[in-house]
């Protein structure tokens, strides 16, 4: 007979070894974890990335489309069910009504390039699970479930292609359909990963399995995650995944929404004031406040307010990533096709003032939005309204060579003053914009400088002689 103590001594050294070997265990899958991720980071050095990003830094407009099937009812994608505005039975039901039947992605490529954006992201799998494309792994897709029946993201990657765009494919990593998710909606969890590790592991291999295929079939420049926010970087394999994204392709670009395995900050909706800290960072902006199609919500920005969030883009060096909502048919609603029009004849007009430009000056010279040319000796100012009287530019130590309005060349006067001969500080530059010259959404002014822009913010020192 053992006495309780000895086996209570036994039982408490057994369990301290357990302990052990699960941190062994932990600790190696954390250091495995952690040089595959510096790994991953370090295969590119930085001028790898800046040739990679370049044609996402100077592309500045991107068309974000959200198709899917909660266009049927024209109710909030995904989250409607999940949130239990609707159940789930009546949402998936809409997958009866999502016929594509006027679908026609070359129509979308060629009023996307009208809009003057030069890429887009179309929704592959949202977090309803539904893919748009004939996935291998599992049947929830439109070509197996809907009257669609056939797939729709190739012939608009396709159509993107054929009209010199990027094509970029919206990819969300939770699937609250899928049945090895751990959240079904707010209030059904179906189990905890942790109690469960086999089952979450089946999830990931399904969702990786997507993502294979929607990288290799139609090879986008842009994979847009999102959904990250559930679990950790560890538990999505996001390391691992960005390696395989780029094992497939080099040149791919990632979205922020891998928790920090990304590319490039993709801030939502409120539009920033000060620049974000990311390099690279683009803003998605629904039209009205709806990223699918709802026919009720008639909240739509006008294209001068449009023109106005992409100024600020460009002020700050980012992107405009602007949603539509395709009905269920795959006709765009003709709110949003007049707007991508607006804003089209306005981007072809100042494209010099769009493509390619670097965040412009700081708050305090010019009351509105401003940017440079990448070689930093072209200011552009964009006005939000008409002037009642010159424009003031302050604080800019170059001499000005020339200032025209972009779209239509027109020299302008300008002049200076405030400059006293003995002080640092720059002169106040007046600028005439006369009413014959301006836009009627927003004018751009180009002022030639006698080479980079040179900025003095500081005050100037007090008169000695004079
Ligand atoms: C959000 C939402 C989603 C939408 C997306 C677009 O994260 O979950 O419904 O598709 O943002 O940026």
């Amino acid at each position: 007979m053992i006495e309780e103590d000895v086996l209570i001594t036994l039982v408490s050294i057994i369990e301290c070894k357990i302990e052990r070997i699960i941190m062994m265990k932990y600790i190696f899958k954390t250091l495995i974890y952690v040089a595959l991720a510096v790994g991953v980071q370090a295969q590119e050095n930085m001028a790898e990335k800046t040739r990679r990003m370049q044609w996402f830094q100077d592309a500045k407009l991107g068309i974000f489309i959200h198709w899917g099937i909660y266009s049927v009812k024209g109710i909030d994608e995904s989250w409607s069910f999940y949130n239990n505005y609707i159940p789930y039975e009546a949402y998936m039901d809409q997958l009866k009504g999502f016929t594509a039947k006027h679908y026609d992605p070359m129509a979308w490529a060629d009023l996307i390039a009208e809009s003057g954006a030069q890429y887009a992201v179309l929704t592959t799998k949202h977090h309803d699970g539904v893919a748009l494309w004939d996935t291998d792994q599992s049947d929830l897709n439109v070509v197996k479930r809907t009257p669609a029946k056939r797939d729709l993201v190739k012939p608009f990657v396709e159509a993107l292609r054929k009209k010199g765009l990027k094509a970029g494919l919206y990819f969300s990593q939770l699937d609250w359909s899928h049945p090895d998710y751990p959240h079904h909606t707010r209030q059904v969890k179906r189990y905890a990963p942790q109690d469960d590790m086999g089952r979450w592991q089946r999830f990931l291999k399904f969702q990786k399995g997507q993502l294979k295929e929607i990288t290799k079939r139609f090879k986008p420049d842009l994979i847009w995650f999102d959904g990250d926010w559930d679990y950790e970087a560890e538990m999505w394999e996001a390391a691992a995944q960005r390696k395989m994204l780029f094992d497939i392709n080099p040149q791919v670009i990632l979205n922020s929404r891998l928790n920090g395995y990304g590319d490039y900050g993709t801030p939502e909706n409120g539009l920033p004031i000060t620049r974000p800290k990311d390099e690279y960072w683009e803003l998605c902006l629904t039209m009205n406040d709806s990223w699918g199609y709802q026919p009720n919500d008639r909240h739509y920005k006008s294209v001068h307010q449009i023109i106005g969030v992409l100024a600020e883009c460009l002020r700050m060096g980012g992107n405009l990533l602007l949603d539509i909502g395709p009905r269920a048919d795959g006709t765009i609603p003709e709110e949003q096709v007049a707007r991508l029009k607006g804003l089209g004849r306005w981007v072809h007009k100042h494209r010099e003032a769009v493509y390619g430009v670097k965040a412009g000056l700081p708050h305090g010279h010019f009351y509105g939005p401003t940017a440079l040319s990448t070689d930093s000796t072209l200011l552009y100012l964009y006005l939000p309204h008409r002037p009642n009287g010159p424009l003031a530019l302050k604080g800019i130590k170059n001499k000005i060579n020339r200032i025209w309005t972009v779209g239509n060349g027109t020299k302008l006067k300008w002049d200076v003053k405030m400059k006293a001969y003995w002080s640092s500080v720059p002169g106040v530059v007046y600028i005439d914009v006369p009413e014959s010259v301006l836009d009627e959404e927003w004018t751009v002014l180009a002022v030639l400088l006698d080479g980079k822009v040179e900025m003095q913010p500081g005050k100037g020192h007090v008169v000695e002689s004079n």
